[in-house]
């Protein structure tokens, strides 16, 4: 059998329209804009209207990336989608989604593996196109955290933001494509960055609302350690399994988690000066949104040309993190 890639032929991004400033935040709760900005890079994030739901973010995000692709609904054979703010607990908003679009012949199904999520949806849809099972996936990314977050916690609501990324993967013989995905996960360290309310272990109750229960639950300190050291060792041996030096890779696009995880993450690989994408200073944290909504921007101003050696980066709450290396 031919030797099949995984190759994106279509991105696509959707950011609401609001937008949600630092200096926003200082009419909202004890924080100010020299603060955030130094101890974040952000400046700001969108904020979905009340009649968005993170399936219409996908949708719209899934739609660009069809028509760059040059591609219609009925030929896509899965939707994969990442998310932590799904529409409902069940069924999955990659359901909503398939039905929104129309994307009829196509299996749906969500990866829960927060702001890794992209990572482990990519891999997961690339293993079915390298097989032969599938011809084409849309692989999404889409967020709504503005509706978990505690909006009177300064610790956690500066951070997050909202938005929906997403890729037509096609499988096609040749060099470019998904050359390979590496995924790793911690379970002993769901408490430091998690959302306790509403699932089996707390159903929904009065007491549990007033307790702030279906709010996001972080510990910044340890989050922000981890983060760097995984991203960083997760790049290392992607590098190392493809015999590359990081100079080779024409692009880094990590989770926009914090300007200064990134910051760490770059030094400690030595990359040089503009090989990392960042906009979490105009996105925050999108979570499993914040790759694809990346890669979509910089595909739009020129920057990925064929060939280029692609690196996505991602850690997120689980722990889960994870590499993917393409070339485009
Ligand atoms: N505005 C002003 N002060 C704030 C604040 C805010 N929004 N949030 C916290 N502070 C205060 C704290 O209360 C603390 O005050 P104290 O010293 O009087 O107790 C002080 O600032 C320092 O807090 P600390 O938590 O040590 O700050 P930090 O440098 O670790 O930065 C984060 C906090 C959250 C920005 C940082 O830990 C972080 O980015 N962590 C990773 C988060 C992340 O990316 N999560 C998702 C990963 S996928």
């Amino acid at each position: 059998m031919a030797d099949i890639k995984a190759r994106i032929i279509g991105t696509g991004s959707y950011l609401p329209e609001r937008i949600l400033t630092n200096f926003d935040l200082e009419q909202m709760v004890d924080t100010n804009n020299e603060w955030i900005s130094a101890r974040t890079g952000i400046n700001e994030r969108h904020i979905a209207a009340d009649s968005e739901q993170t399936s219409d973010l996908a949708v719209n995000a899934a739609r660009k990336a069809m028509d760059m692709a040059g591609v219609v609904p009925e030929e896509i054979d899965m939707v994969v989608l990442a998310t932590i703010t799904g529409d409902f607990p069940w069924p999955s908003t990659a359901c909503l989604v398939q039905d929104k679009i129309g994307a009829t012949n196509a299996s749906a199904w969500d990866v829960s593996a927060a702001c890794s999520g992209f990572v482990y949806a990519l891999a997961s849809a690339a293993k079915f196109i390298e097989t032969g099972t599938c011809k084409r996936a849309l692989v999404i990314g889409a967020e709504v955290l503005s509706r978990i977050i505690d909006w009177e916690d300064r610790n956690t609501c500066i951070l997050f933001g909202d938005g929906a990324g997403a890729v037509v993967l096609e499988g096609q013989e040749g060099e470019n494509g998904v050359l390979s995905t590496h995924l790793h996960a911690d379970g002993s360290q769901w408490e430091l960055l998690y959302q306790p309310g509403f699932g089996s272990r707390y159903p929904a109750s009065v007491s549990g609302i007033e307790e702030r229960l279906p709010f996001l639950k972080m510990a910044g300190n340890e989050v922000f350690k981890m983060a760097v050291r995984s991203m960083y060792d997760v790049a290392q041996e992607t590098l190392k399994f493809n015999n590359l030096d990081v100079t080779q890779i024409a692009k880094l696009f990590p989770h926009q988690a914090n300007r200064r995880i990134l910051d760490g993450v770059s030094k400690r690989l030595k990359l040089s000066e503009g090989q990392m994408y960042v906009n979490v200073d105009r996105c925050g944290n999108t979570s499993g949104a914040s790759i694809p909504l990346a890669l979509d921007e910089a595909n739009h101003k020129g920057l990925l040309n064929p060939g280029d050696l692609i690196l996505l980066d991602a850690f997120g709450g689980g722990f889960t993190w994870g590499a993917a290396l393409l070339r485009w």
